[in-house]
């Protein structure tokens, strides 16, 4: 209204800019950001690569105005939406000096583009005299893109930040669901999908690990997204801290997503000259549906974040002693499980808790690392040796963030734990947090690690933490960001001393996976559920942000030890071959029979590690009674989908199958390779017809991924795999 009033000639006479805009671009993404020298950024454009339009244009097609009721200018969004410039909705950055100096407004300085990938855009407030880095970067391979926020102190007084994203990334108005992480102990990476709305989705975790509740990743999808099509973004914030992820479609139309790190009270003091830096945030978008977004991040996590030890070497088979044995060691008994787990193609043995000091149960010991002489009276290098003179690895668990009160390393130093100045210790596990912000708790647990690494020549450490981190304060203060940042350095620490060592990030299962930890690792525990059922919906929520070559699956007990569920060896077995394979049972109470089908599953994995480590991972789109999910070479030569029949169905048989991914120019010799005996109920089934299960049966790729293949009849909670190799 108010503009409509004014005279012609002065509607005009604010002079502003003219946009300046720098596109990044790989040959399937794109980003275009707004950096007029002067005023705030903003992404202009995040998707696939426009070929054919200029930045000015989308500019111009973004436009949008004023009206009545609100600012006489419409807002402009910006990298951090920060709170000076009035934007409704929440804020990307909140800062304060002492309740003042809050009214922050970014305005780019600087604009370095290092590359056609690459940039860096600095921006200042003269005001609160803050200086604010935003990174980019989009990755050539697996085109996502990464984004971090460094905020520079350029005042004269100490300015506490309470909260700053990584980025306010804008989200295509046609997002219409959200796909987010949930679950607990033993069944993490459960997913929700709900339908966006106006307002604020809300996702905050203060753990003090990435948690198992509240992974910090989230999907958007439209309603038409599936495994196969349909536009689809992901989200991941690389921290395995504490972390707030939220997405808030403002009353003005406009929706941004939100990551960044939580932050305690006043943790985040910056004294003048001190800056901060959130973690990497990723993002990845594409047309192709889910499946495609999951090996947009398997290959950024092949790319980008894993160390060459990891990608260049085969996955070796595990045998972990903690489902076997638990705290009942004994050198002889651990010799035995060695012969019998090489015998059938073990290649990596993990001695897991109950090695050390007293711990001989979870109430004592913890943090005094060195071997128990009463368990190994030849030392743990004797027990070592005798693994490796067996063909295998020796690995080793360790704890390194906590203690047990009943403890050597307690008694001599209670002062080294987090605590918050009288407050009770919240019990978890009979374990406290140790203080690794302090060098020498640092020192301590290096000096203990990596003696034991050297002396043993161990190859291979189970890095477990288990327990939350209720009250992060270190001297009297917030100090979560500190000890998250310790915990890597620690393990940094480790790597440069001993470079070949490989790393497993375990937090009662699944509470530490994400792409920061894996940065210093090289597998994640997912979960303590060794119930293959349950593994299936685990393993397959796991799948949208990591590679099945890091995702460690056991096999485990027939009497599941957590679900008391009864499931038999081939699905067991079927279920853990689809990810970083390893056994965690006591051999010793396997059948014989047991034992042959779990020795010619070991020897499946061997034989197709580099095809399911290697290949492209889909999801098929199935009914809830079922769970599929394959592997496809590069050159669609050969291909590998495992089908879990997870509960009943209504109708008399499962439905019909599309095998996604195939080529349909090819021809494939399609086989069932697991179970090695027949799966189906009744028979003839097609399992006899096509001789599956036998020479196999040749089918055209568009056969199978068109039409598709009925399923057997098979019980609930078993599995099957096939296997199409091109003729
Ligand atoms: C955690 C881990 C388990 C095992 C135990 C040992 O629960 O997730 O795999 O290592 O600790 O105490």
């Amino acid at each position: 209204m108010a503009d409509a009033t004014r005279p012609e000639n002065e509607r005009h006479t604010q002079t502003t800019p003219p946009p300046q805009f720098i596109s990044l671009q790989t040959t399937n993404a794109q980003i275009i950001l707004t950096v007029t020298r002067g005023a705030q950024p903003g992404v202009l454009y995040w998707g696939q690569p426009l070929s054919n339009t200029k930045p000015e244009e989308i500019a111009i097609l973004s436009t949008r105005q004023a009206v009545h009721g609100g600012p006489m200018i419409d807002l402009p969004a910006s990298f951090s939406n920060e709170l000076g410039a009035g934007l409704s909705g929440p804020p990307g950055f909140i800062a304060h000096r002492n309740g003042q100096d809050w009214a922050a407004i970014f305005r780019v300085t600087t604009v370095i583009q290092e590359n056609e990938t690459k940039a860096m855009v600095i921006c200042r407030d003269e005001n609160t005299k803050l200086q604010c880095q935003y990174e980019f970067e989009l990755n050539p391979k697996s085109h996502v893109l990464s984004v971090s926020t460094r905020i520079e102190n350029m005042g004269a007084d100490d300015i506490i930040i309470d909260w700053c994203a990584a980025l306010c990334m804008p989200l295509d108005p046609s997002f219409s669901r959200l796909k987010s992480f949930t679950g607990r102990w033993a069944m993490e990476f459960q997913t929700e999908t709900i339908e966006t709305f106006t307002g604020s989705y809300l996702r905050e975790n203060k753990a003090g690990r990435t948690s198992h509740d509240t992974f910090p990743g989230l999907i958007a999808l439209t309603d038409h997204s599936n495994e196969d099509s349909g536009k689809v973004a992901g989200f991941h914030l690389g921290w395995s801290g504490n972390h707030r992820s939220r997405v808030d479609r403002h009353t003005d139309g406009r929706s941004f997503l939100q990551m960044g790190e939580l932050f305690f009270p006043g943790e985040m003091r910056l004294c003048p000259g001190e800056a901060y830096q959130t973690p990497p945030f990723y993002a990845a978008y594409t047309d192709q549906g889910l499946s495609r977004l999951s090996q947009m991040f398997h290959t950024h996590v092949n790319a980008a974040i894993l160390d060459k030890r990891t990608k260049d070497r085969a996955r070796p088979v595990h045998y972990n002693t903690w489902e076997a044995i638990y705290f009942d060691h004994s050198e002889e008994k651990l010799k035995k499980l060695a012969k019998k787990a090489a015998a059938i193609g073990v290649e990596r043995f993990v001695l897991d808790d109950g090695w050390f000091g007293a711990r001989r149960n979870d109430k004592s010991g913890l943090g005094d690392w060195y071997a128990a002489a009463e368990l190994y009276p030849n030392g743990l290098c004797d027990l070592a040796d005798y693994v490796r003179s067996l063909g295998m690895e020796f690995g080793l668990w360790f704890e390194p963030e906590m203690v047990n009160p009943d403890s050597d390393l307690y008694r001599a130093h209670p002062d080294w734990v987090l605590a918050a100045p009288g407050v009770d210790h919240i019990p978890a596990r009979n374990q406290l947090p140790l203080d690794l912000t302090r060098r020498e708790v640092c020192d301590y647990l290096f000096e203990r690690m990596h003696d034991l690494i050297s002396t043993c020549a161990i190859a291979y450490i189970k890095w477990d933490m288990n327990r939350d981190i209720q009250h992060p304060v270190s001297q009297g203060h917030s100090a979560a960001h500190r000890q998250t940042h310790a915990v890597s350095k620690l393990m940094q620490r480790l790597r440069d001393a001993h470079p070949d060592l490989e790393i497993e990030s375990c937090a009662s299962g699944g509470g530490r996976a994400d792409f920061g930890i894996l940065r210093h690792t090289d597998r994640l525990w997912l979960s303590d559920s060794n119930d293959a059922l349950d593994r299936q919906s685990i393993q397959l929520g796991g799948s949208s942000f990591f590679p099945l070559s890091v995702l460690g699956s056991h096999v485990g007990p027939e009497k599941c030890h957590i679900t008391h569920r009864r499931l038999n060896m081939d699905m067991r077995a079927g279920t853990a071959i689809f990810g970083h394979m390893g056994l965690e049972l006591n051999l010793f109470n396997e059948s014989e029979a047991d034992l042959a089908t779990l020795g010619a599953a070991i020897s499946l994995y061997k034989k197709h590690r580099q095809l399911i480590h290697g290949g492209n991972f889909i999801r098929i789109d199935t009914p809830d009674y079922l769970n599929i999910v394959g592997v496809i070479a590069e050159d669609r030569t050969e291909a590998m989908f495992a089908c879990a029949k997870l509960s009943g169905h209504t109708s008399t048989l499962p439905q019909r199958i599309r095998f996604s991914g195939l080529d349909r120019e090819k021809e494939y010799l399609t086989r069932i390779i697991w179970p090695m005996s027949d799966i189906a109920i009744t028979t003839p089934s097609i399992i006899d017809i096509a001789s599956l299960t036998g020479d196999g049966h040749v089918f055209s790729g568009e056969a199978l991924s068109v039409h598709g293949i009925q399923l057997p009849l098979m019980h609930p909670g078993t599995c099957m795999i096939f296997h199409f190799h091109e003729r």
